[in-house]
């Protein structure tokens, strides 16, 4: 295989014509309103980490929820609402997500984000311990699509509640399945990279998955896997 040795200015020049395709595609196909960028704002004023998915990532949220004809959705990790908007806007007015936080007070902020959104007649926040959560939702299952983006180091947990609440058909969206690599370094070098190792080994090794994963975030650096439930 040639190898090849890409010089600074080459590199330089990579980084800045991805980072002005990622401006141009978000400014025509994932154009932020009042209330995603008042979501935004929230969290930074709470002093919230900034780790929300991107304006690309929150329309491709949607455009698989319309795809798989989404009245359910489930979210595990709720941060200040930000993807949430994007998902419940993919809802029919009938539609209901519902999203789990373990923090009351970021729960409030995604409270008045929904609000603000006018989706909170279809979205719910649920505020507790996820892995305490997830079995009360077993009467209210199957959803038709479920975004994992909690704590990394239970990704494998997740994943089977995700199953467990899911349908043939159902999609299961995870965030962070990259990380810049970290994951695919052998030992895993800290427990979250560990929890997503094991989540991609899964998502491939199972049979009643078919799935996916890509870079899609603002850097390229780290992605969405994509599972769809077959049965
Ligand atoms: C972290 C978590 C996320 O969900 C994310 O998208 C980026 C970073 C984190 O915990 O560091
Ligand atoms: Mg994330």
């Amino acid at each position: 295989m040639n190898l090849s040795s890409p010089d600074d200015k080459e590199l330089r020049n990579n980084a800045l014509a991805r980072t002005l395709i990622d401006r141009e595609l978000r400014v025509r196909f994932a154009p932020e309103d009042e209330a995603l960028r008042g979501s935004i704002a929230s969290a930074k004023a709470e002093n919230l980490p900034t780790i929300q998915i991107s304006p690309l990532q929150g329309k491709l949220l949607q455009v698989l929820a319309m795809a798989c004809g989404a009245h359910t959705i489930l979210e595990i990790g709720a941060l200040a609402g930000y993807s949430g908007v994007w998902l419940a806007r993919a809802l029919p007015t009938d539609g209901k997500l519902i999203t789990l936080e373990v923090s009351p007070k970021h729960a409030e902020i995604v409270r008045t984000t929904f609000a603000a959104a006018g989706v909170d007649d279809r979205a719910e926040v649920r505020v507790g311990p996820t892995l305490d959560l997830l079995p009360t939702l077993v009467p209210e299952a199957p959803f038709d699509l479920i975004f994992i983006d909690a704590d990394k180091e239970n990704y494998p947990q997740y994943l089977d509640w995700a199953i467990t609440l899911s349908r043939v058909g159902s999609l299961i969206v995870a965030d962070n399945v990259i990380r810049g690599g970290r994951v695919f370094q052998v030992p895993p070098p800290d427990e979250n990279a560990a929890g997503i190792a094991a989540y991609n080994r899964q998502i491939v090794e199972d049979p009643r998955l078919v799935s996916v994963a890509f870079p899609n975030d603002d850097d390229g650096m780290d992605g969405f896997a994509i599972s769809v439930v077959r049965g």
